[in-house]
């Protein structure tokens, strides 16, 4: 059989329309809904009652939505299409409480199976009036799936959620992800090595590394694995003395200062056999040594979050004989400074960078400015 191409199109705005038809008539459904259950048991009206009150709750959705958004375009508000539609409803709220009437009485069907049944027939009716009678306008030209623009309320939730979230929340869950990919990267490039964490705070990221490795190999045969050793770097007593480059309004000592004894608490009660060590101090000392004194031979995934240049500096300097070609680097705050690239981690990176024969390309970015790259080349003779 041979579809014209108009006809073709006619399907599919029809399809379009009552797409948007049904899921409107879902949320107006669900008031109608919430709204006889309410009626129902919070303020014990009768049956009849309850679905009117409920019927008429969700007849205001569906009109609106009907008008602005279910056909394709916006039908102006006039005072024959409220009519047309309020006798729609009216015909509808009929056919509702007769029916979830008829099916308790003579089916013996409980009440919410009878609304439930009746639901149905009913909103298929109110379609194809609102369609063919009441939003009747043969001069306008539907738009197909556009009209999402206008889903002001879905638009309206989305934004009050966003804006309701913390956005530490959000830096913390992405950085969580940054350092499950590192390792789901670093296990199908088959990377050896140790995960280094510099800034380990009340450990967080470090747990959740761990977590990322051992559920990262359940997936691989028993034998098969590379092992990893997880090291952590940190005061636990926040920054200490800043340079004066380093001063910025929120890397303070009281946002960062906890407990060692805590921190080590808490990562024994994940690590599960999993080795860890963690080295309390500032790096500024705790890096004086060769990483071969801690028992660090290579890097599989460093992580820097110091947020400072002078304590990222010493981290790199650290790491330079660790890194090798697929060693992954994750940089947090990375545009801190107001986006210097003199200073903060970005400013100690560029200077490693500059000094050694180290070459990075950026894998991807996260939460508020946290960077992640992989050491794709060496040159021996820098
Ligand atoms: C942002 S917090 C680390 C957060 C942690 N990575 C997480 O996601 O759960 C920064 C940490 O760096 C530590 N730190 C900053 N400068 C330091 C330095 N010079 N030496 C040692 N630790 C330092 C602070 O004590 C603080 O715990």
């Amino acid at each position: 059989m041979n579809i014209s191409k108009q006809n073709k199109s006619r399907i599919a705005i029809n399809l379009a329309q009552f797409s948007r038809f049904s899921f409107i008539g879902i949320c107006s459904n669900l008031i109608n809904f919430l709204v006889y259950i309410t009626c129902l048991d919070f303020f014990h009206f009768a049956i009849r009652p309850a679905v009117l009150i409920g019927y008429f709750a969700g007849m205001i959705t569906s009109f609106h939505y009907g008008r602005t958004w279910v056909l394709g375009n916006r039908h102006s508000f006039t005072i024959t299409k409220l009519i047309k539609a309020f006798s729609v409803y009216l015909f509808g709220a009929w056919l509702m409480q007769k029916g979830v009437i008829v099916l308790i009485n003579t089916a013996g069907l409980s009440s919410v199976i009878s609304w439930l049944l009746v639901a149905i027939p009913t909103a298929l009716s109110n379609f194809i009036f609102f369609k063919y009678w009441v939003f009747n306008d043969r001069n306008k030209t539907p738009i197909r799936w556009g009209g999402i623009s206008k889903l002001e309320f879905l638009q309206t939730w989305a934004s009050n959620l966003i804006s309701y979230i913390n956005p530490v929340v959000i830096h913390n869950l992405e950085k969580y992800y940054a350092i499950k990919k590192a390792f789901y990267l670093s296990l199908i490039e088959d990377i050896e090595g140790d995960y280094i964490e510099f800034g380990v705070f009340e450990g967080s990221s470090f747990t959740h590394a761990i977590r990322c490795y051992r559920d990262l190999y359940k997936y691989i045969p028993k034998g098969l694995e590379k092992k990893t050793r997880f090291f952590g770097f940190d005061s636990f007593a926040g920054f200490g003395e800043l340079d004066s480059n380093d001063i910025h309004p929120f890397y303070v000592d009281e946002q960062f200062t906890t407990s060692y004894d805590h921190v080590s608490r808490r990562i024994s009660r994940v690590s599960k056999g999993i080795d860890f060590k963690l080295v309390e101090g500032f790096l500024e000392e705790t890096l004086q040594v060769l990483p071969r004194e801690y028992g660090i031979k290579n890097a599989r995934i460093i992580f820097i979050d110091t947020d400072t240049m002078s304590s990222a500096a010493h981290a790199l300097t650290f790491c330079q004989s660790l890194i090798g070609i697929g060693t992954i680097l994750i940089l947090d705050d990375y545009y801190s400074y107001k986006g210097s690239k003199s200073k903060g981690v970005a400013g100690a990176f560029s200077t490693f960078i500059e000094n050694t024969g180290y070459s990075f390309r950026e894998i991807f970015s996260y939460g508020m400015g946290g960077k992640v790259l992989i050491c794709n080349s060496i040159d021996e003779s820098a």
